[in-house]
């Protein structure tokens, strides 16, 4: 028997209920009359507080609080994909056909369409033992997906003594028994998961597998590992947003979950109405046919904006089990982060920095941790990937605010976005000197045995270039150009050709949106190999006025939107005029 209390206290989404001494930490709970969905999040004796993912208006003291006496879970099986979820995984679709535009209150509608039959393929027969995390057989579940159906994770296994045959079935089908110790269990195609509860996996690999994400600033100078964290804190409108898009849509990952805590209205259309839009690149189906969508927007309840995050890392799990590479995004943590300091101060909690709850780093780092690239559990051996990546929107780009630095300790990748940048338009605004991978070292393999073993070495040279010009910079700004000698003056030109011919790339410019790894690799040989034949040529008394002269600059700089992704031998012919062009100046004496 759960709880039965009453209300005493109602601010906003805050409900303060006694009579609950049966009720449990994050126990669920209806709350009054309308049966609103609750959830216990403070208890001091027989005293609940309790947030209310819908909106508390006309709730009354006095009005019964019932428990559950499960906790806050969501629904796993097949029909997630292509879906639009609240934090608490109501269908947005369906539930704006029951009571309009507005979401009502109090609607209990399944997160999907449970009389839908799928074409269930067993994997397993009868006499097989299994345990959890195992796969009994899999569905198509869109025309990008297939999904497997598992033995849930907490599932104490057994061996198969019923399994249905290859067949079309309804979510409620019971499609395997398995028996252990004389007990038989039934198994469906679905199971439900508690959010806040990382699901377990057998082990932990290294992040030795770069995401390649398409995008060069990011796979050549600032990469994440699949199963990394990564983190985009920008100033509004410097390209977050747009980033983020890019990478659900190019990066090696199989399904997409992207989190959508909007606040202005121009965000909510961005969540609801845009990202539906988007075409997956390389089908031309829909983005959405491998995309579990979780949306939050400013006339939803904040209690809701808290859950979505435990709610969509929980289906990314999901899928990472059954062996794909998920990454989840969330734009933006900031709107999240709100939602947590709006409830905190309801519950009259002390405040620290900024009126955050002092539990706001803990509660990122619980987030965070749930990335990873794993070895599923159960049979057959799977490994899958969760990656994690955060937008923050600190208010006019202070990247010392709490949820920032905070971010900052439990993520590897920062992206920093740069209000300068992005006014002069240099796309994407990812500041090179303020952003960093902690992943090189161990997705470097990766990039030796790909594509080439020079990689790491060649990026560390071009990333030298920009830092040398970063220091130089404060000469020129100083002095002038005139100051320094030839071969530093020569950084400075260089530079500038990383930046337009390597770092700036344009996501609505139908070759340049994606650049696959090897093109990315052989863009950066060229531009370190102009640099070391440049200073090369210096030394043997050519001028930099004929280094800059010659026609090579300009077929480098334009060689990221010329050159094809199938065209890119053409690069290493650039390569080969570039040294001509080096002979000629020099009377033939670079050699390579
Ligand atoms: N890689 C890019 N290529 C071309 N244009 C870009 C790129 N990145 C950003 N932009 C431009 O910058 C604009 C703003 O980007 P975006 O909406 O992603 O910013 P945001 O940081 O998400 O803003 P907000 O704080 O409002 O959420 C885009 O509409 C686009 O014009
Ligand atoms: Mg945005």
């Amino acid at each position: 028997m759960g709880a039965q209390g009453r209300i005493v206290w109602v601010s906003g989404p805050a409900v303060r209920a006694d009579g609950m001494s049966d009720a449990k930490m994050y126990e669920t709970v209806t709350v009054g009359d309308a049966k609103l969905v609750g959830e216990v999040i403070r208890l001091t004796g027989d005293v609940a507080f309790i947030q209310v993912y819908e909106s508390t208006s006309g709730l009354k003291p006095g009005e019964p609080v019932i428990g559950t006496g499960a906790p806050l879970s969501v629904f796993l099986g097949p029909g997630i994909i292509g879906q639009i979820y609240d934090g608490i995984q109501r269908p947005l679709r369906e539930l704006s056909k029951i009571s309009g535009s507005y979401i009502g209150r109090g609607i209990t509608t399944t997160p999907v369409d449970m009389t839908k039959h799928y074409h269930f393929l067993p994997t397993v027969s009868i006499g097989d033992e299994v345990s959890g995390g195992s796969i009994l057989g899999t569905v198509k579940e869109t025309d990008l997906i297939e999904h497997s159906i598992m033995v849930p994770p907490d599932h104490k296994g057994g061996k198969i003594t019923n399994i249905v045959s290859e067949g079309d079935y309804d979510l409620e089908t019971e499609i395997a028994t398995t028996e252990k110790d004389g007990q038989t269990t039934s198994l469906k195609m679905y199971h439900k998961w508690p959010v806040r509860k990382p699901r377990p996996i057998l082990k932990r690999h290294d992040p030795t597998v770069p995401l390649i994400t398409g995008q060069r600033v990011i796979d050549t100078f600032f990469p994440i590992a699949k199963g990394g964290t990564g983190s985009i804190p920008g100033a509004f409108g410097t390209g977050k947003t747009v980033t983020l898009h890019q990478i659900a849509k190019w990066a090696d990952s199989q399904v997409v979950v992207y989190i959508g805590c909007g606040e202005r209205g121009n965000e909510m259309t961005e969540v609801l109405v845009d990202f539906p839009k988007l075409k997956d690149p390389r089908t031309g189906k829909p983005l959405m046919d491998r995309t579990v969508l979780v949306a939050n927007t400013s006339n939803m309840p904040v209690a809701a904006r808290e859950a979505s995050i435990y709610t969509g890392v929980t289906i990314a799990e999901y899928y990472r089990d059954m062996g794909y590479d998920v990454v989840l995004v969330a734009d933006s943590t900031s709107r999240w982060a709100e939602a947590l300091r709006e409830m905190s101060g309801r519950l009259e909690e002390m405040p620290a920095e900024e009126g955050y709850p002092s539990y706001l780093a803990s509660r990122l780092a619980e987030f965070y941790e749930r990335a990873g690239r794993v070895r599923a559990l159960g049979s057959p051996d799977r490994d899958g990937s969760v990656t994690i990546i955060g937008a923050v929107s600190p208010s006019g780009g202070d990247f010392t605010e709490p949820v920032t630095t905070h971010t900052m300790r439990f993520i590897k990748t920062f992206w920093a976005l740069d209000a300068k940048l992005a006014y002069s338009r240099h796309y994407p605004s990812i500041n090179w000197m303020n952003s960093y991978s902690g992943y090189l070292a161990d997705i470097s393999k990766w990039w030796g045995e790909n594509i080439s073993d020079d990689w790491l070495s060649l990026r560390g040279e071009a990333y030298a270039v920009l830092q040398r010009e970063d220091t130089l910079k404060e000469i020129v700004r100083l002095l002038g150009p005139e100051a320094l000698p030839d071969e530093e003056k020569i950084i400075l030109e260089v530079a500038r050709m990383i930046k337009i011919g390597l770092l700036q790339q344009n996501s609505f410019d139908e070759v340049d949106t994606y650049c696959s790894p090897e093109k990315q690799f052989k863009l950066l040989k060229l531009l370190v190999d102009f640099y070391n034949r440049g200073q090369q040529a210096l030394k043997e008394g050519a001028a930099l006025a004929d280094i800059r002269a010659m026609p090579i600059v300009g077929s480098i700089l334009k060689a990221r939107m010329d050159i094809k992704d199938d065209q890119i031998a053409k690069l290493d012919q650039l390569d080969l005029d570039m040294l001509e062009q080096f002979k000629s100046i020099t009377g033939v004496k670079i050699q390579n």
